[in-house]
């Protein structure tokens, strides 16, 4: 290629001082040396995974700002790696723009060196992402609890099957903090339960647990206005279940998982829930209202109840968009990783460094549950000023029953970031979705 540009690329390089780490980019014209638009060079790093994904994800995300609509390829051999990071890296949403605006995305690309193998999983992994950052980047008068349980519905099919509780149903099944929550919303709340059964038998049986809060105005105890601007995606662990779940058959996952999340709005109205009301959840566990902001954690406790109950599952994860405090601590690219085993919390953040994120294990210290104790029941919603996404999960873990195996991804951080990172643009990145399937995908 250096030929086509009578030897002046290399030379450009180093003018530029083009160092090849993963997903660094420079831009060649064309110009009619070559029989395409553009010429990109693309660092490949070492060659990880992770590394072809950012590069091939890198010149995926060029493409769609070019709005070009096919793409010739060469950066390795993990076929699969670069067929994941081009869907994410040309992903953008742009729904609302006029059709004239929007760039186009790509429709074919040519993987030089490649085999098929790997492409089916790498598209697998790459719409299930997709499908979550759709849900996320949503606005909220699109993404509500009805919608979130109809995106579940319309998964329905051959191994997976999908049951949907209405506001009715939800309170007669005692789910009392979903109940509390939604219930200052014309949209009343919905419960989701959806199972995927692998084709041979099952090699172990999982719960997967969302926080569906497609909006959070912070009900009565009302956030101030730029923090309530990106509350659309407080549903953003629901979102990840769904993407999840969405991925399993085509990945050929062999654990049997069951996909569960209460969808709710936070909203202030004549019958929202009330500071000093005391709620009854689905275990029998009483909690008083301190802040009626400190909401996902209700909604978490009757899913995670209601998932303990399933007498074959021996792992729980939940996620979810849960607090501030993780985002203040950690930063946009860490989710922040909870467990009540800390083998299968360090288990968890191996699965999501090897699927392109990264989890941090953090101490479920026991010393801080005495934060929570309430004064008429014997817990409360919310702890004191310090290490908020802490006791947050050591709230979650009273609806956890003992003997299951748990763990919490608070995803605050990650869910909706502020600016481009890596190959993923501005808003959902699919927090959640890459590293829970490597974990399920490598399930011995
Ligand atoms: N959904 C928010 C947490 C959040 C913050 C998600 C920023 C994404 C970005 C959650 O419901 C919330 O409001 N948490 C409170 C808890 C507090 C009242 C104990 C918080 O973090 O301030
Ligand atoms: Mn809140
Ligand atoms: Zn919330």
């Amino acid at each position: 290629i250096n030929e086509c540009y009578d030897g002046t690329l290399t030379t450009a390089l180093e003018d530029e001082k083009f160092k090849a780490t993963a997903g660094a980019t420079i831009a060649f014209r064309g110009l009619g040396r070559l029989p395409a638009k553009w010429l990109l060079v693309v660092g490949t790093g070492a060659n990880s995974p992770e590394d072809e994904r950012r590069a091939a994800g890198a010149a995926a995300s060029f493409a769609r700002d070019k709005s070009l609509a096919s793409m010739r390829i060469e950066v390795g051999n993990h076929i699969e790696h670069q067929v994941e990071g081009i869907i994410a890296g040309n992903y953008r949403f742009d729904r609302y723009m006029p059709e004239d605006d929007r760039k186009a995305t790509l429709e074919s690309v040519v993987l030089v060196n490649g085999s098929e193998d790997g492409v089916a999983a790498g598209v697998a992994l790459g719409s299930g992402r997709s499908l979550c950052r759709d849900l996320v980047n949503g606005p909220a008068d699109d993404v509500h609890p009805q919608s979130m349980a109809a995106s579940a519905q319309k998964l329905a099919s051959g191994r997976l099957t999908v049951e949907v509780w209405d506001y009715e149903k939800l309170k007669s099944e005692r789910m009392g903090g979903i109940e509390a929550v939604g219930r200052g919303s014309d949209r009343k709340p919905t419960f989701v339960h959806m199972v995927y059964t692998p084709a041979g038998e099952s090699a172990g049986e999982v719960a997967l647990v969302g926080k569906g809060v497609t909006f959070d105005a912070g009900g009565l105890s009302i956030k101030p206005s730029g923090g309530m601007m990106d509350m659309r995606c407080d549903m953003g662990g629901a979102g990840a279940v769904v993407g999840i779940m969405s991925a399993l058959e085509a990945l050929d996952v062999k654990v049997k998982v069951h996909g569960i999340f209460g969808a709710a709005e936070n909203m202030l109205g004549p019958n929202a829930y009330k500071l000093g009301d005391v709620l009854t959840f689905r275990n029998g566990k009483k909690a008083e209202i301190h802040n009626t902001d400190a909401e996902g954690r209700l909604v978490l406790a009757d899913c995670l109840s209601y998932a303990s109950e399933i007498e074959g599952v021996t792992h729980i994860v939940d996620l979810a968009t849960l607090t501030g405090a993780a985002v203040v601590a950690l930063g946009e690219h860490f989710s922040a990783c909870y467990s009540n085993d800390e083998g299968f919390a360090k288990q968890l953040c191996a699965a999501a460094d090897a699927g392109g994120e990264a989890y941090w294990h953090m101490p479920l210290e026991k010393l801080y549950a005495d934060k929570l104790k309430g004064d008429m029941a014997p817990l409360k919603n919310i702890g004191d000023r310090w290490a908020g996404s802490i006791t947050a999960a050591l709230f979650l873990e009273n609806f956890v029953a003992e003997g299951k195996t748990w763990s919490h991804l608070d995803i605050a951080g990650p869910a909706l970031i502020s600016g481009k990172e890596r190959h993923l643009c501005k808003g959902a990145t699919g927090a959640g979705v890459p590293g829970l399937l490597a974990w399920l995908r490598d399930w011995a």
